[in-house]
């Protein structure tokens, strides 16, 4: 069969040519959409009188069988009808005749396919932002049934300060939070309806854009049709907010990877997110958490190779943009099974107490309260600082802590130690001294867990 815009043409074209300028192999998942799209405008086309009632009644009919049709499996595509668009506008000729070929009036495929993709954007961002919603839920009952859990907070890889895991965790909770912010303002400025551009520069029928608006439940009608046709900005700023979400991934999943190890021991990742060597009898090893950090790289290729497809390209539509579906469509997948996996993964981790309080009785992290607490006896905390510094090593040299010096040693460092007094340095007494907004003092954090939940509630609600 020739193709549908095949008449100027006189030769077919050749068989591996079909097959790399098609896109139907990947735009088939916009069935759906596309459907929708036809639809609302099939049902535009009537109500202004552009087609007659009877036409568009029929194409509706026809639409909603071939929509069946589809998802029961019963039809092959094949690369001769290109995409999506023409494949289902050739089966609705086919079914119902001259009708059929009425639909494409005042409708181009370049803003059909806008129409489609931005459906299908709009219906899947909407999954993956009530999959972050989710993943928020089980940080901020994780945080709290953490709250008093001490554990070795660092800097530079090196033991720095005591924290909770609760506290740890509300750190990734604020990362997802933003991660969310960023998406819903995404999906703010995509909530576009393009239909009704045409080709580049709008169409002579009388065609009503605010009637399929509302029909698709798009916010409002793109202004420009040049630009409607031309614009993935859309796609590009979902793959840059993807990209970043999961940089915060993949960063989670190395903490859980190193807090797996043998070394560290912190945590028990379950049973569930690990898999044995072929070789090694002995192996559990966290392959689902080093999977999450690799998968990252994915999504920073397809933010990457949609900005290059777009670089440089002419207004308006150009085949260039064919190459936008992929991309997104990985993405979207990707990112919605990690944040999934994710949570589980959190959900069913254990703390490993004993492990972590080895860790936490080495590494001198009572410094800084050491130093603080002369400094509030009176001594400049630069001058602190340095004292403790040398306590520090002093007590490295013996292999010992500060609790095992006695009075002289300390008096040999500084004969200020005549006077002054050592405070609590368990590190229970360090975290619990850290009240200030945003510290790691249960009672904070318990602070940070409500407005969490507020937030989490105005967000769900918005929904
Ligand atoms: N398959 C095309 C795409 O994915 C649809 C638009 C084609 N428009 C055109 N004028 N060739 O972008």
């Amino acid at each position: 069969m020739p193709n549908l815009w095949g008449g100027r043409f006189e030769d077919e074209m050749a068989a591996e040519v079909a097959e790399f300028n098609a896109s139907i192999g990947f735009d088939k998942r916009l069935y759906g959409c596309d459907i929708d799209g036809s639809a609302a405008h099939a049902a535009m086309l009537r109500e202004t009188g552009i087609i007659t009632n009877d036409e568009g009644d029929k194409i509706i009919g026809a639409l909603e069988e071939i929509r069946r049709d589809i998802a029961d499996g019963k039809i092959t595509f094949n690369v001769r009808q290109e995409d999506i668009h023409m494949a289902v506008e050739e089966m609705l000729t086919a079914r119902i005749g001259d009708a059929g070929k009425k639909l494409h009036t005042a409708r181009s495929r370049n803003d059909q396919v806008q129409v489609d993709v931005r459906l299908f954007f709009m219906r899947e961002t909407e999954a993956i932002l009530e999959e972050l919603i989710q993943l928020e839920a089980v940080l901020l009952e994780h945080a709290d049934d953490n709250r008093e859990e001490l554990i070795v907070g660092f800097t530079h890889m090196q033991h720095a300060q005591p924290v909770t895991v609760g506290f740890h965790l509300m750190a990734y909770f604020q990362m997802f939070r933003r991660d969310i912010e960023r998406l819903i303002d995404v999906r703010r400025r995509a909530d576009k309806n393009p239909l009704g551009s045409g080709a580049l520069s709008g169409t002579t029928y009388p065609i009503d854009r605010d009637m399929t608006t509302r029909l698709l439940g798009f916010g409002a009608p793109t202004e420009n049709a040049m630009d409607a046709v031309s614009d993935r900005d859309y796609i590009i700023e979902f793959l840059a907010a993807a990209a970043i979400s999961m940089m915060h991934v993949s960063r989670i999943a190395e903490e859980f990877v190193y807090w797996n190890s043998s070394e560290f021991k912190f945590i028990a990742i379950d049973d569930a997110f690990c898999t044995g060597s072929s070789m090694m009898p002995q192996k559990r090893n966290p392959d689902v958490a080093e999977l999450l950090r690799g998968k990252t790289g994915r999504v920073y290729g397809d933010l990457v190779a949609l900005l290059t497809v777009m670089k440089g390209t002419p207004l308006s539509f150009n085949k260039d943009f064919q190459e936008d579906k992929e991309p997104m469509f990985d993405a979207i997948d990707t990112w919605k099974t990690s944040i999934k996996i994710l949570r589980e993964m959190i959900r069913k981790t254990r703390y490993r107490r004993d492990e972590i309080d080895r860790h936490l009785a080495v590494g001198f992290m009572g410094a800084t309260d050491f130093a603080d607490a002369l400094t509030r006896q009176g001594i400049p905390f630069r001058e602190s600082h340095n004292i403790v510094g040398r306590v520090v090593k002093l007590c490295e040299s013996r292999g010992c802590d500060f609790k095992d010096l006695k009075k002289d040693d300390l008096l040999a460092i500084d004969p200020r130690f005549e006077r002054l007094t050592i405070p609590d340095l368990s590190m229970r007494g360090i975290v619990n001294a850290r009240k200030s907004f945003g510290g790691t003092a249960p009672s904070e954090v318990e602070r940070q867990i409500k407005t969490g939940q507020t937030w989490l509630e105005g967000i769900k609600r918005a929904q």
